[in-house]
């Protein structure tokens, strides 16, 4: 396949800056770059529990380890590392940010090995500090509090070549026993006459000559090519190795040498799993911060050492609440993707509110009523949902799992509610459409007309059921988790209907600002007006809802207009901190409007209960938020399936039990709303 487009634009962006290729610079600039390079790409390092630096002695120097532990389980089982670098490039820093992602995710210790580097030291120098350090590891076990049965080794690039030799070593001399070996687009052998090395010769990334230029400091002569321990493809035997997982990688010239190596311990009988991650290129398993294929691959890497160490999860009691997603989400998140989405404005008065004021309404049951059956099927804005329920527009899912709007649509069209899409998305419209969901569109008022009149022609061409115009956001709210943070979004997660993405302005982080805030802020139109709506309400026959509404003077002039619905909505507590909670502001709107459009509701929704309570109040329906973006980073589209799923339990239980045989029904029963605001 072509190259994927996140690399390809990841390889334009070097060649826009004149990066120049490691082999053409000294050893200390390369040595400077490759790390600078690598802890861009890995983004930034996560916390573990316990990160201790050791120093070992070996014949003639002292090696760095440092020893990663994400629990403090008494022996944990242990991945020893090797970082990458060509044996010329590397140190310990190389390599932090994977391993603390590999010790978290896949609950072992990881030890990270600084080995000797060429051309100061050449082969077999390396070779001999890895299995040194190995042994080590092995030894002092109980120390570490690391369990010596169960040790992998494993790297990438150069470190999966060490870690090959290390597994040859550890056969040749009986130990330490090795249960898995992980080998990332390792070289495999000397002067391979590959497809893959003739072919990847572009400037931009690494290639041939690359691999040549790192071949040519680790060996003192040719002949040491030959040497197994150099180029473990030339192994006479490879029974008896530990289970391996080989990743690869399509553009990638060491690709043809790390399968040949897969199928060579295949071949004699080690357990192999080999994985070729198109379209990727060399180096892709760090650049998890940047590429979709990194994160894949370290998933992959994860359930391989988790299956081959013993560490799988206890399997996770399902969901019982949508409120279970929310600790799942927040575990599995950054903390600054968390206080983005989790957050609100100022002071987080308003998002306060709308829980207590929807927890402050009281609902009357009627009894004998339903004949313990319900229907929860309506139409909302014209469009038939099997739930009054609808997921609300959130920019930006991708920040919560890769498949981002795509698996979110899945999910909803799965369970028969439309989505709302954001202008915002992360993903294309006309993907988003692709999955056949029930799919209403989201504009935001750009500043720039002729890019809102494309949003709305594509929206219209992708088939969407409607449109919906957000009002609250004449500039985004002051939200102040953000501004703490300096949140800035990461690269690969861009406004994907946007011509310029979501330009560079939503990815710098400045101290004190949240790059969010200030992209938007250059993006829409502060000066949306009345007489804007008229004219795209003349512009559009799709069915048009506005959203942001709070007042039940604004709601009556969105009738006026030819509105088809309103959305009673604070943004989730997003915007103005002052705003009551959207279900206080529910009963006015109805009054004024209910006869004449439809009265969607939304802001603090979390439950079957809680659809009911806006139902009772005269809503037509609901749009959920979190929740779902909760459930999408705890589980992707399984997740958000499963959480939908849950919601159309919880509304077809909280019917019955308030006696309603169908939604109508609903809409008589008697509330009260008690000390809110
Ligand atoms: C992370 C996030 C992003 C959002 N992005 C948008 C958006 O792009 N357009 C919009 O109209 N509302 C947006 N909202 C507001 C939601 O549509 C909705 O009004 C709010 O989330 C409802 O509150 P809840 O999260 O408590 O259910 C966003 C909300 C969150 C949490």
């Amino acid at each position: 396949m072509p190259l994927d487009p996140q690399v390809a634009r990841w390889r334009e962006r070097r060649i826009a800056d004149s990066v120049r290729p490691l082999y053409t610079q000294t050893l200390a600039e390369a040595r400077a770059a490759d790390l600078a390079e690598i802890q861009a790409g890995t983004g930034t390092p996560e916390p573990v529990l316990e990160v201790r630096d050791l120093s070992l002695p070996v014949a003639g120097a002292t090696l760095p380890l440092r020893v990663y532990r994400p629990s403090d389980a008494a022996a944990l089982p242990a991945l020893v590392y090797y970082f990458g670098g060509g044996w010329t490039l590397g140190q310990i820093e190389t390599c932090d940010g994977i391993c603390r992602t590999l010790a978290n995710a896949a609950g072992c210790a990881v030890v990270a090995v600084g080995y000797r580097l060429a051309p100061e030291h050449k082969f077999p120098v390396a070779v001999h500090d890895c299995y040194d350090a190995l042994g080590w590891v092995a030894e002092h076990a109980g120390e570490l509090g690391i369990d010596p049965g169960r040790l992998a080794v494993g790297g990438d690039s150069a470190g999966g070549n060490l870690a090959a030799a290390v597994t040859l070593l550890a056969r040749e001399r009986g130990g330490p026993a090795l249960v898995a070996q992980l080998l990332v687009y390792p070289n495999t052998c000397y002067h391979a006459d590959t497809p893959s090395l003739r072919d990847n010769d572009d400037e931009s990334m690494f290639n041939r000559r690359s691999v040549d230029w790192y071949w040519g400091h680790y060996l003192a002569t040719p002949a040491d090519g030959t040497d197994p321990l150099a180029s473990p493809l030339l192994a006479a035997d490879h029974a008896g190795l530990p289970p391996a997982l080989v990743i690869t990688a399509e553009y990638d010239p060491l690709r043809d040498e790390g399968e040949r190596y897969a199928e060579s311990l295949r071949a004699a009988g080690v357990p192999t799993e080999c994985t070729r991650y198109d379209g990727m290129m060399h180096g892709f398993f760090l650049m998890s911060s940047m590429l979709d294929g990194g994160r894949r691959a370290v998933r992959q890497a994860v359930d391989f050492l988790r299956a081959r160490l013993g560490t799988q999860p206890d399997a996770e009691p399902g969901a019982v609440s949508l409120a279970d997603y929310e600790a799942r989400a927040r575990a599995v998140l950054p903390s600054q993707v968390w206080d983005f989405a989790a957050g609100g404005a100022g002071a987080e008065t308003t998002l306060r509110a709308n829980r207590q004021a929807l927890d402050a309404v009281v609902v009357y049951p009627r009894v004998l009523a339903s004949g313990g059956r319900t229907d929860s099927r309506t139409r909302l804005l014209g469009t038939p949902a099997a739930l009054p329920v609808a997921v609300a527009p959130m920019a930006y899912q991708r920040l919560m799992h890769p498949d981002g709007e795509l698996a979110m649509a899945e999910a909803a069209a799965r369970a028969g509610v439309p989505m709302m899409l954001s202008a915002l998305s992360s993903c294309p419209i006309e993907e988003v459409a692709g999955t056949g969901v029930a799919l209403w569109f989201q504009l935001y008022w750009l500043a720039e007309r002729h890019a809102l009149v494309r949003l709305i022609e594509r929206a219209e061409e992708a088939g969407c059921a409607a449109l919906a115009v957000t009002l609250d956001v004449p500039v985004l709210g002051r939200r102040l988790r953000d501004v703490r943070n300096g949140f800035a979004l990461p690269a690969e997660v861009v406004a994907a209907n946007l011509t310029d993405g979501s330009g560079s302005r939503a990815h710098v982080a400045h101290r004190g600002e949240s790059a969010v805030a200030a992209h938007t802020s250059a993006l829409f139109g502060s000066a949306l007006s009345w007489a804007d709506l008229e004219w795209l309400r003349d512009r559009t026959s799709l069915p048009l809802a506005l959203k942001g509404i709070l007042d039940p003077r604004d709601a009556r002039r969105a009738v006026d207009l030819g509105a088809d619905a309103v959305v009673v909505s604070n943004h989730g507590g997003r915007q103005l901190d002052a705003a009551p909670a959207s279900v206080a502001a529910l009963p006015a709107v109805v009054a004024e409007v209910g006869q004449a459009c439809d009265v969607l509701l939304d802001s603090g929704i979390r439950s079957g209960t809680d659809v009911l309570r806006a139902l009772a109040l005269g809503a037509a329906g609901v749009l959920v938020g979190r929740p779902l973006l909760w459930a999408l980073a705890a589980d992707g589209g399984a997740g958000v399936a499963e959480a939908l799923a849950l919601l159309g339990t919880e509304v077809q239980e909280s019917l019955i039990l308030a006696g309603c045989s169908d939604l109508a029904a609903v809409r008589e029963l008697r509330t009260t709303q008690e000390a809110c605001r």
